[in-house]
């Protein structure tokens, strides 16, 4: 089984990646310097049909799903309900900007807000433009300079969420000169404390470094628009904060009158167990940004609510391109949410991931895991090579064995080059694929821990998503 996978159509697709899509021109020699060392291909697949908690492989083969279209598919795949909502969107209005269903859906999400406080809408057309939308209303707001945010975020591929985002030092390179109103600040995750503090110490400072730090080295607290910050780093490797950080946050934004921007791109519309992840911590931010989760899985909507007071009455700020809040975005928004309250979508993700946490809770007896970690149905387990692997063995490779046997027995999560593996299964899962999945995982666990593991340094097929 080892040697056929991925099977033959999968491998023939990924194959014609090498002429068309990012790294393929170093693909061979990549290949064949990893050979020499006894590696073998990571392993990937390229979707051929995706339905409820399952996606299919071009060979045929069947894995749930607990990649999820990168967490936007909170009910599953191609939802019949969804789908049929779009194509009577699609039919009805075509493309235009101004529709019913940009109110309808505005209305809804009003409702939903935390607290209610943030009435006020504008759509986007992904997470990336709603995040850039989100510091421009803060500046335009404020009429002030900067935006703090947080290393290890991830806010989106465009330059400025590049530079917001918690993107290395080296992959910064280049970019210097488009950062000028992003100051980074550490975000306190667990990996990060330094040596002698313990987790509450390591908060502790990171609001210092907030409310002192920057205000004395770095920008007068007069010149910062607001604070950036996901309740709960996705991208950056599923880093759960603590309350008293989500917490210090908003207290130091309302004694310096600076605004507080969640980005719920990931974290939000139930993935946390909760509507937002904020709501975890008590705390209302003036600004949200949603995506992601808002298109059901089918087509793409996203944007910002805000205070009433920050979106009711700004002329400086402009933002919504040509395709923000079509019709068929927002009716899959509105039939997603919808199903959420007729289904109670959110509730039953929080029981799947009391569910989940029983079955993980063991894991970290296992001497390659390091860490599992989750908020509700954002879930990750970072690792650690073995005791006996070799001094220049990295531990990201044995994220990426655990991942590809996983794979190779059909349950398909993500893994990019990092330590972490995610999932992000669907809110409504059944919740005996939940279980049979996460089964899967812990045999190939045991199985990379027992056996150490001969892949995760070979390069990845180039593909025409990223499908790692
Ligand atoms: C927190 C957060 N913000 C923004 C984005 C960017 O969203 P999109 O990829 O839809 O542009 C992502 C994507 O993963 C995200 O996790």
């Amino acid at each position: 089984m080892t040697e056929e996978f991925p099977g033959p159509k999968t491998k023939a697709v990924l194959e014609r990646g090498i002429t068309l899509f990012r790294n393929g021109l170093k693909f061979e020699s990549e290949m064949e310097k990893a050979g020499r060392r006894g590696f073998r291909a990571v392993r990937q697949i390229v979707v051929d049909k995706a339905k409820g908690d399952f996606v299919w492989d071009m060979d045929g083969k069947r894995y749930i799903d607990f990649q999820n279209g990168w967490a936007t598919n909170p009910l599953g795949n191609t939802h019949p309900e969804i789908i049929e909502a779009v194509h009577q969107a699609q039919n009805r209005y075509g493309f235009h900007y101004d529709h019913p269903l940009r109110y309808d859906l505005a209305e809804m999400l009003a409702d939903i807000m935390p607290a209610k406080a943030l009435p006020r809408f504008n759509y986007e057309v992904s997470g990336t433009e709603a995040a850039e939308a989100a510091v421009h209303l803060a500046l335009t707001h404020t009429k002030r300079r900067y935006i703090i945010t947080f290393d290890s975020s991830f806010h989106g591929c465009s330059i400025a969420t590049k530079v917001l985002g918690g993107y290395s030092a080296e992959k910064s390179t280049y970019l210097e000169s488009w950062a000028g109103g992003a100051i980074k600040a550490p975000y306190p995750y667990s990996d990060q404390i330094p040596a002698g503090m313990d987790e509450s110490q390591y908060v502790e400072y990171c609001l210092w470094y907030l409310d002192n730090h920057i205000t004395s080295c770095i920008a007068a607290k007069d010149n910062i628009a607001g604070i950036l910050v996901e309740p709960g780093l996705a991208e950056g490797g599923n880093w759960i904060p603590t309350s008293g950080f989500l917490q210090g946050i908003r207290k130091i934004c309302d004694a310096n009158d600076w605004l507080m921007i969640s980005d719920e791109v990931l974290t939000g519309l139930g993935r946390t167990g909760k509507m937002w992840g904020v709501d975890h911590y008590d705390v209302i931010p003036d600004i949200l940004v949603v995506g992601k989760n808002l298109s059901g899985g089918i087509e793409p909507c996203a944007g910002i609510a805000a205070r009433d007071d920050i979106l009711g009455d700004n002329d400086a700020f402009s933002s919504g391109s040509t395709f923000a809040g079509t019709p068929a975005g927002c009716a899959a928004g509105i039939k997603t949410l919808e199903i959420y309250e007729r289904d109670k979508v959110v509730e039953h993700a929080a029981h799947l991931s009391r569910v989940a946490g029983d079955i993980m809770s063991g894991w970290e007896q296992y001497d390659i895991v390091r860490q599992v970690r989750a908020s509700g149905l954002l879930m990750g387990v970072s690792f650690k090579k073995p005791h006996d692997a070799p001094a220049d063995e990295e531990d990201w490779w044995t994220a990426r064995a655990v991942r590809g046997k996983m794979l190779e027995h059909g349950v398909w999560a993500i893994s990019d080059q990092a330590v972490t593996i995610r999932m992000y299964p669907a809110l409504n899962m059944d919740e005996k694929v939940l279980r049979e999945g996460l089964e899967v995982m812990e045999t190939a666990i045991r199985h990379v821990n027992e056996h150490g593991h001969t892949e995760g340094n070979m390069p990845p097929y180039p593909t025409g998503s990223a499908g790692f």
